[in-house]
This record gives structure tokens, C-alpha cells and sequence, in this order.
């Protein structure tokens, strides 16, 4: 199916009209490099596609022609790069969203430094940017769109002027980044997370339908603290004020994370609505621990999404892969309309119907009894019940941020014990993306010794007066 001019049988096939072209051009171009139309397919995300998703559309070409094939599909892992050259598929890789992860992927691959390579995680964080017309992020590279303005090389980051110690708490993307880019600049970093396993929100959100190779945030940068002698990673270890202060190890980077509000307060419901507390109301973090026995009680399950993104269709989806009848309620015209600018918006929608799931869209929260849910038109108000045995609220989250006040409290203890700096970081201090709890982290650690200027601007701005006098003018 497809809605777009000259997509799909309606139109230009590989099967056909398309591989005609190719066939009557073939020793025409010195190269060909062929991908598929339109954006949405071509730089299909994880969730959605395995690596090499565009090998069945294009692997026709090198059969019609001598000349060399080019093509791309996110090829992240260096063995499938191999394959796809001795099958004979194509002659060159293409990596469009690996190179952005990672710009120094074929160095790696040819010093065999293959541990070392920073494998995208096909999530489209990245065409959000293009899309948002805002500098471009990546949740995998946090100096994707810096390397200029901020001078961040991606590879290369100054040994500290310090040798004084850091103590990162919480082992989630900031966290993890933080200590990894401290440990290369040549600090002794202490790390401490509070639970079983590192990687925090991202080891629990890859868990998650999909998501799978999410766990690439986590793994890459655990796997390279390991290789630094100055980076001690301990688990299983809350840290309390008591504790940071008798240690007294001089700068301390929090980085404990947030948590899913349960009061329904977001973007739509700007108060806290008390009557969510007249039934069972399951916050998604308890999702994410426990999947879909954290709902208690039999009957359908409301998602309510006030979030826009992926979260919430993720859940939706989780629920009723576990058979359960789920309907997922937005004030928006569209299920996760934020999906649109990561390219995935119609098919997040299509999986959802594919799985019988109920979508009424245009709706927020108007009232509740113990089993049902009253839905307020948000054009209109007029109001509908709809049944509800368990609502899953995903509104907005709130910083864990519980030790940072139990710190500040005792702001007068540090100089003794000490401490230099505290600081927060990630989504301890907003929460946000996983790009932009990496990139916090990252941050924290190239300014780590610098005294960055209240008043400058932080990063090099485009000189429209350089701009005029030569682009303009035809001099550059
Ligand atoms: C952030 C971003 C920007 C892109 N911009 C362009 C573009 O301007 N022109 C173009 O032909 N393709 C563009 N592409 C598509 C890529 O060149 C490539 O065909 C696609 O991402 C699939 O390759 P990959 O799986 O290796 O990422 C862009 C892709 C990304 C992720
Ligand atoms: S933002 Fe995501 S998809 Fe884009 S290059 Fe980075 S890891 Fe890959």
C-alpha cells in the first residue's frame, strides 16, 4: 500500500518500471548508487527494519550492469558490510546514519579496531533535526553538529589540565558518557549506580518492543571504560549525602535520572488530576521493570499519551503483544505525531492497528470511575466514556533529584569534606531525549577544568558580515 505518488505498485517498482530505467541506462553512469524512495523507506529506523532491509529492492542492479553498485541500509556491523561485498550485492557500502554515529567507522574497521566502532542505533534522532530545522543530534555521537561550532572532534578530546577525581553517579547515558569522556581526558573516575546493571533508561527502554539496539548506547561506552585504568565502575551501590561526604572525592556529576509522573500533568493537563487515584493507574516505569505484569488487574488498559513520541506507542504495543485490550488515547490528530520528524509516524500507526489496538485521537482526560474513563473532546469538550480496568499515563517526567537536595542542604560541609563542585547532569537536570542526557554528559566532560563565561556565547556563530562579503560576493 501506499499513499505516495510513484510508491508501490501504482507506481516505479523495482520489479518493474524501475529496473527498466536501470536496465536501458545500464553503462551509462560511472556508478550507480541506488536507494529507496521515498525518505520514510530509505532511512528506515531499527524498529521497524533489520540492517540490510534495501538488499531485496536492489540487489537486481549488479545483475543489469558492469558498472560499480553503491547502496546503503544502515549497515552498522563491519560482518555485514563483508557479506554484502562477497555475495556480490553491491561493490561500495554506503553508511549514511553509521558514519554519523560514528565518522571514523571505515579507520576502525581497516586498523581492525572493531570493539572501538560506535554502531548507530537506528533510531532517527538525527533526520529530527533536519526535520525541526535545528542542529542535528545523535543519541550514539554526542559531537554530531559541534564539531565546528563547539570544535569537538569526535574522536579527540584535550587531556585535562587536572588530576583531580570525579565521582559520576548513575551509570544511565549521561552518566556513562560523562565518566567515559572524563576517564579519556585522563581523570580518575569513580562510577556508582544504584542498581544491577549500567546503562539506566536505556537498558530498560531496549527491552521495550523494537528497541533492541538501543542497547548500544549502554554496551559501546561500557566497553571502553573498561579499557581505561583511571575509571572504577562499581553496581549495586546508592550512594547517600552521608556517604559522598565522607568520601570526599572533590567533584561530583549526578546522574540519577527521572521518573514517569502519575498525576497526568504534561503538555495537555497543566494540574495535577486527582481523580486519576478513583482506579488503578500503572506509571510506565513500572512497565519498563516489570512489562506487562505490571498491570494488576484484568480488563482493557487505557495508554494515554500526552508525550508524542515513542514511549507511549511502545507500551501499547508491549500490552498487546501480552494479549491485552488496549486503547490508546491522544489530544493529538495523529498517534505520536513527534514520530514524524524521526520518519517512522505511519508506520507506529500501522503497527497499532495492526495489533487491534483501539486509537481515539483528539481526546484528553475528563474524569474517572473505578472501571471507566471519561474522554473530553479537545475541540468540542463534549465528553464519551470509554472502559478502563488500568490507565498507563504518559504525560512528562520529573528529575530524580532527591540526592542533589540532599547535598546542596548541606552546602556548608563541602569545603571541609573536600568537595568542589557538584553538578547535575542528563536527566537529573532536564530530562529529555537519550541524545541529550548523552550529549549533558559529554559536555560535562570536555568543559570538566574550564570556567565557560556567563555572557559569551558557547559556541562559534556563522559570521553573516564574513558571509556577505565573500559567499555573496563571489569570492569563496
Ligand atoms: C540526517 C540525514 C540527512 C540526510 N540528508 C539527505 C540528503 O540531503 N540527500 C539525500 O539524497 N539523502 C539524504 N539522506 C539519506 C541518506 O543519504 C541515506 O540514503 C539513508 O539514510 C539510508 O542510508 P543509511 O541506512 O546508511 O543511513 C539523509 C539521511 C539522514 C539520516
Ligand atoms: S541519531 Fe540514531 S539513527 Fe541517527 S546516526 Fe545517531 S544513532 Fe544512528
Amino acid at each position: 500500500m501506499a499513499v505516495d505518488e510513484l510508491l508501490g505498485p501504482s507506481g516505479i517498482t523495482c520489479e518493474g518500471e524501475g529496473r527498466d530505467i536501470i536496465e536501458a541506462l545500464a553503462e551509462v553512469p560511472d556508478l550507480w548508487d541506488v536507494n529507496l524512495s521515498n525518505w520514510s523507506n530509505d532511512s528506515q529506523t531499527s524498529r521497524f527494519s533489520e540492517e540490510g532491509f534495501q538488499e531485496p529492492y536492489i540487489r537486481f542492479v549488479k545483475s543489469v550492469t558492469t558498472k560499480p553498485v553503491v547502496g546503503v541500509g544502515r549497515y552498522t556491523s563491519p560482518d555485514s558490510m563483508a557479506r554484502v561485498i562477497k555475495q556480490g550485492i553491491m561493490d561500495f557500502i554506503g553508511a549514511a546514519r553509521p558514519s554519523i554515529a560514528d565518522p571514523f567507522l571505515p579507520v576502525k574497521i581497516e586498523e581492525g579496531r572493531i570493539d572501538d566502532i560506535r554502531e548507530c542505533i537506528g533510531c532517527n534522532i538525527c533526520t529530527s533535526g533536519d526535520n525541526t530545522s535545528v542542529p542535528m543530534r545523535c543519541t550514539q555521537n554526542p559531537t554530531v553538529g559541534e564539531e565546528w561550532r563547539k570544535g569537538w572532534h569526535p574522536e579527540r578530546i584535550a587531556a585535562a589540565e587536572t588530576t583531580d577525581a570525579v565521582l559520576v553517579i548513575g551509570g544511565g547515558p549521561a552518566g556513562l558518557e560523562a565518566a567515559r569522556a572524563l576517564a579519556q581526558r585522563g581523570l580518575d573516575v569513580t562510577m556508582a549506580e544504584a542498581g544491577r546493571e549500567w546503562g539506566g533508561r536505556v537498558s530498560r527502554e531496549s527491552r521495550l518492543p523494537g528497541l533492541a539496539t538501543w542497547a548500544r548506547v549502554r554496551d559501546w561506552r561500557v566497553g571502553q571504560l573498561k579499557t581505561y585504568q583511571n575509571a572504577q565502575m562499581y553496581l549495586q551501590s546508592p550512594l547517600s549525602a552521608e556517604d559522598i561526604l565522607q568520601y570526599g572525592i572533590p567533584h561530583i556529576a549526578i546522574a540519577t535520572g527521572s521518573h514517569w509522573r502519575g498525576d497526568g500533568v504534561g503538555r495537555t493537563h497543566c494540574l495535577p488530576l486527582d481523580y486519576l487515584q478513583a482506579g488503578v493507574t500503572v506509571s510506565p516505569d513500572a512497565l519498563l521493570s516489570d512489562g506487562a505484569k505490571a498491570v494488576p488487574v484484568d480488563g482493557p488498559v487505557v495508554v494515554f499519551d500526552d508525550d508524542c513520541f515513542y514511549m507511549r506507542s511502545v507500551l501499547a504495543e508491549l500490552l498487546a503483544a501480552f494479549g491485552r485490550k488496549v486503547t490508546f488515547v491522544t489530544p493529538e490528530a495523529q498517534v505520536s505525531p513527534w514520530s514524524n520528524h524521526t520518519l517512522e509516524q505511519a508506520r507506529v500507526q500501522r503497527r497499532l492497528i495492526d495489533l487491534d489496538v483501539t486509537i481515539i485521537t483528539a481526546h484528553c482526560l475528563s474524569s474517572r470511575t473505578a472501571d471507566t474513563l471519561e474522554l473530553a473532546c479537545i475541540y468540542s469538550g463534549k465528553t464519551r466514556s470509554i472502559d478502563c480496568a488500568a490507565l498507563v499515563p504518559v504525560t512528562a517526567r520529573l528529575p530524580d533529584e532527591s540526592l542533589w537536595h540532599h547535598l546542596t542542604a548541606r552546602r556548608d560541609e563541602w569545603a571541609d569534606a573536600g568537595i568542589q563542585s557538584v553538578t547535575r547532569i542528563g536527566d537529573c537536570l532536564a530530562p529529555g531525549l537519550i541524545a541529550a542526557a548523552n550529549y549533558s554528559g559529554h559536555q560535562y566532560a570536555r568543559e570538566f577544568g574550564t570556567t565557560p563565561s556567563r555572557d559569551a556565547v558557547p559556541f562559534l556563530r556563522e559570521d553573516i558580515a564574513m558571509f556577505r562579503s565573500t559567499v555573496l560576493a563571489g569570492t569563496m
